[in-house]
């Protein structure tokens, strides 16, 4: 079998450089079409800046890097420097990238993709805001039953929020978005904060990367050291979450991961708990399922993939 096709919608994010530098580890597997950016943990031009960063230390500069959306459908951009730094990407020592932007817009390069290659063989792998996949849905839904999969960092049910107590922030930020991509029939994958949260980036993991001795594992490394502090000082675990990463590891070794499908809704009205993801996971509704809710993951499996990975670099 030749390699998955995949285009990774992203807002980098320390973990969303994570999950590129997998994915970019991973040619045997993964045919990385495109990156297209998104405004989320940062604007635009901070997160399209840091995706060519990312490409760049990993030595894959190939790859075409699109600028998309940089605001949400309807409402005023969220973001989250507070977690992430005033970069989004703060941590190891950053330069201008030299690769350049891929010219035209990220939402039309979704758009063109999916209507030329092969109906059913593009996943659309989304590590933040929903807003680009949802203007390409919106504008072509002609392109919606031409979609292999979304696999999609997003959401919670057990551990509720983590930008307000109810909501996870990637769906809060664009639950409109959200709302219309639960709604489009495609098939999802979900790698929600429950299943996130147990994969952290310990002091001995990162040592691990670190030990690469590599630039990708320096970058990698020096991200985790800044990243992890946010997480440590607010729930008191032993490390950075690698939300973004669980993505790509699930394209790589679904066997590291279980869940259910059931039926997710997304909160797009209540001030309360705008952006939450309202999952049946107990199956008390009788609406129809419309995504693979993933609930656990082996995280020493994860780890051992990511260090294996990222010594590809
Ligand atoms: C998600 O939000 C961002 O801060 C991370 O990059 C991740 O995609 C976790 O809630
Ligand atoms: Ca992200």
């Amino acid at each position: 079998m030749g390699a998955r096709k995949i285009i990774i919608d992203t807002d980098p994010g320390q973990d969303d450089a994570v999950a590129l530098l997998l994915a970019l580890a991973s040619p045997q597997e993964l045919d990385l079409l495109g990156i297209t950016c998104v405004a989320g943990n940062v604007p635009l031009d901070l997160t399209a800046k840091n995706a060519r960063i990312v490409c760049e230390a990993a030595g894959k500069t190939d790859v075409p890097v699109y600028a998309g959306k940089k605001a949400p459908l309807n409402r005023p951009l969220v973001t989250a420097e507070h977690v992430h730094g005033q970069t989004g990407l703060d941590g190891p020592e950053l330069w201008e990238p030299q690769m350049p932007l891929a010219a035209g817009n990220g939402v039309d390069f979704i758009i063109d993709t999916l209507r030329h290659e092969t109906p059913g063989t593009v996943t659309l792998c989304t590590l933040g805001p929903l807003t680009n996949i949802a203007a390409a849905f919106n504008t072509a839904p002609d392109i919606i039953d031409r979609v292999q999969e979304i696999v999609m960092m997003g959401g919670a049910y057990f551990e509720v929020g983590n930008i307000t107590p109810a909501a996870e922030f990637n769906i809060y930020v664009d639950p409109e978005a959200a709302e219309i991509i639960f709604r489009s029939g495609a098939p999802i994958t979900v790698m929600p904060l429950d299943v996130t949260h147990k994969v952290l980036a310990t002091k001995p993991r990162v040592a691990a990367i670190r030990a690469l001795g590599s630039k990708a594992g320096h970058f990698t490394a020096e991200m985790l050291d800044f990243f992890e502090r946010f997480d440590v000082e607010k729930y008191g675990s032993e490390g950075g979450p690698l939300h973004d990463p669980c993505v790509i590891a699930w394209l790589l070794k679904p066997e590291l991961f279980s869940g259910r499908h059931v039926n997710v809704e997304i909160e797009t009205q209540s001030d309360l708990t705008l952006g939450m993801t309202v999952a049946d996971w107990w199956g008390v509704t009788d609406r129809q399922p419309n995504a693979l809710f993933i609930g656990d993951a082996d995280a020493e499996g994860f780890f051992k993939l990511l260090t294996e990975r990222l010594a590809r670099l």
